[in-house]
């Protein structure tokens, strides 16, 4: 075991938690009646993710979900985010609910609650029904309203099972990658798209909002987002200009409807709103009162407009993903938030590194990845000295997973999982975690 010294020291209602989604870890592709999502279907379109795999089989969590909770346990956490996969619990996207579906997810939260781990629940982490894409997903904004409506039938049957629910998990990647870049399903490269995507995500969350609430879900109610700070490469004007467009085109672009009630002016100077169906209506809805507020932080943007572009010097190293270890920005944008909007209690819900992590005499030594969490810890902490009030911290992820277009490529883990045999294995950053959590729980 490494010997990591731990000064850092946490309140002791903080939550402790690891992170999954269902695409990403449960397998099970078509069985008990799950209809295709986007993701199905991309994955298995020739040349979209790099090594050529798919979701049909995962980490098997749908049959391994028992084991997954032991495993979960061991780590000492008392909490653990998961999302719920649409189209196993409405295979269209609208219309018939699936019974077997919802019996899987209930089966996990009784397994979570006889551990005495709380449930965090997100509802969307991409995985779009393909029946919807087919009646042209997210750029219809019909969308919007059948996501409220499976929001509501969620929140109606666990809603007083789970501790929190997210609607969206890092909607800027939805609509970036998804419709932006075309790197994510359903594929699409089209800036424009993008942006009217955004839009739909923003409204269906601010519906879905409004419908949990109108079934009185006991649970506390938000959204996860994915968000950095914009660091200029230089002091040139053009390089502060630029930085400052980036964080209002990504944070501000999220940000801002919901908490102000209107796109950030910076943003909208640069793009051309006419061809945009956005109605001055969709703020009320968009603009509902937020219950947390999640945010999943890996990296800084460092934002150049050189050619070609500055890189940042990045002194702790980059992960196996290529993304810099920058754990002060993880300060650095809590308190800009803090500063900027008036925020309700914050989970950090995602933090984590991929390493090229290998098995060798049973154990994997993932130092750097201790390091890495540490680093985290500390920067949340100096946030929260500052007057930030943050509740929670979720590692992304609790096993190896499928990471998207990197398919199995990259490992997130807490926990190795050889993909032949579906065997788990602790790493020493899980040893680490668990330990490290032990000891705050001792007040040591
Ligand atoms: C954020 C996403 O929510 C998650 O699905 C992904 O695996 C991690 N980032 C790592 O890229």
């Amino acid at each position: 075991m490494p010997n990591h010294t731990d000064k850092l020291d946490f309140p002791a209602s903080f939550t402790w938690g690891v992170a999954t989604s269902a695409f990403q870890i449960e397998g099970a592709a078509a069985e008990d009646g799950k209809g295709p999502s986007i993701w199905d279907t991309f994955s298995h379109t020739p040349g979209k993710v790099i090594d050529g795999s798919n979701g049909d089989v995962a980490c098997d969590h749908y049959h391994r979900y028992a084991e997954d909770v032991e495993l979960i346990a061991s780590l000492n956490v008392n909490a653990y985010r998961f999302s719920v996969s649409w189209s196993r619990v409405q295979p269209d996207g609208h219309g018939a609910w699936n019974e077997k579906g919802f019996d899987f997810y209930s089966r996990l939260l009784d397994k979570l609650r006889e551990k005495n781990i709380t449930a965090h629940l997100t509802l969307y982490h991409w995985d779009l029904p393909q029946g919807l894409q087919d009646m042209g997903g997210w750029l219809n904004r019909d969308t919007a309203h059948h996501f409220a409506a499976y929001a509501a039938e969620v929140a109606r049957r666990f809603g007083a099972r789970v501790a929190t629910i997210a609607t969206h998990n890092e909607p800027w990647c939805s609509a970036n990658l998804g419709y932006g870049n075309g790197q994510f399903a359903p594929g699409v490269a089209d800036p424009v798209a993008a942006l009217q995507v955004s839009h739909h995500l923003l409204l269906s969350h601010g519906l879905a909002m409004q419908a949990m609430r109108a079934v009185k879900a006991p649970a506390k109610l938000g959204i996860v987002l994915n968000q950095w700070t914009a660091t200029p490469a230089t002091d040139s004007a053009a390089d502060k200009a630029a930085a400052d467009l980036e964080y209002a085109r990504s944070v501000q672009w999220f940000m801002d409807p919901i908490f102000k009630g209107r796109y950030p002016e910076l943003a909208l100077k640069a793009i051309d709103t006419t061809r945009l169906s956005i109605f001055e209506n969709d703020f009320k809805d968009i603009q509902q009162p937020l219950d947390f507020l999640g945010v999943n932080y890996y990296f800084r943007a460092f934002v150049s407009t050189e050619t070609p572009p500055r890189l940042p010097e990045a002194k702790l190293g980059l992960t196996d993903m290529g993304w810099e270890i920058y754990p002060q920005g993880m300060s650095e944008l809590l308190q800009a938030l803090h500063r900027e909007y008036q925020l309700p209690p914050v989970y950090i819900t995602e933090n984590g590194m991929a390493e090229a992590d290998q098995l060798a005499g049973g154990r994997v030594d993932d130092a750097r990845r201790i390091d890495y969490v540490r680093s985290h810890l500390q920067a949340i902490a100096t946030a929260m000295e500052q007057g930030v009030d943050v509740r929670g911290y979720f590692y992304w992820s609790l096993l190896d997973n499928f990471e998207w277009n990197s398919g199995y490529a990259k490992r997130f883990g807490l926990v190795y999982v050889d993909y032949a045999t579906q065997q788990r294995t602790l790493k020493d950053s899980a040893l680490w975690y668990r330990s490290f959590i032990a000891r705050q729980r001792a007040g040591q």
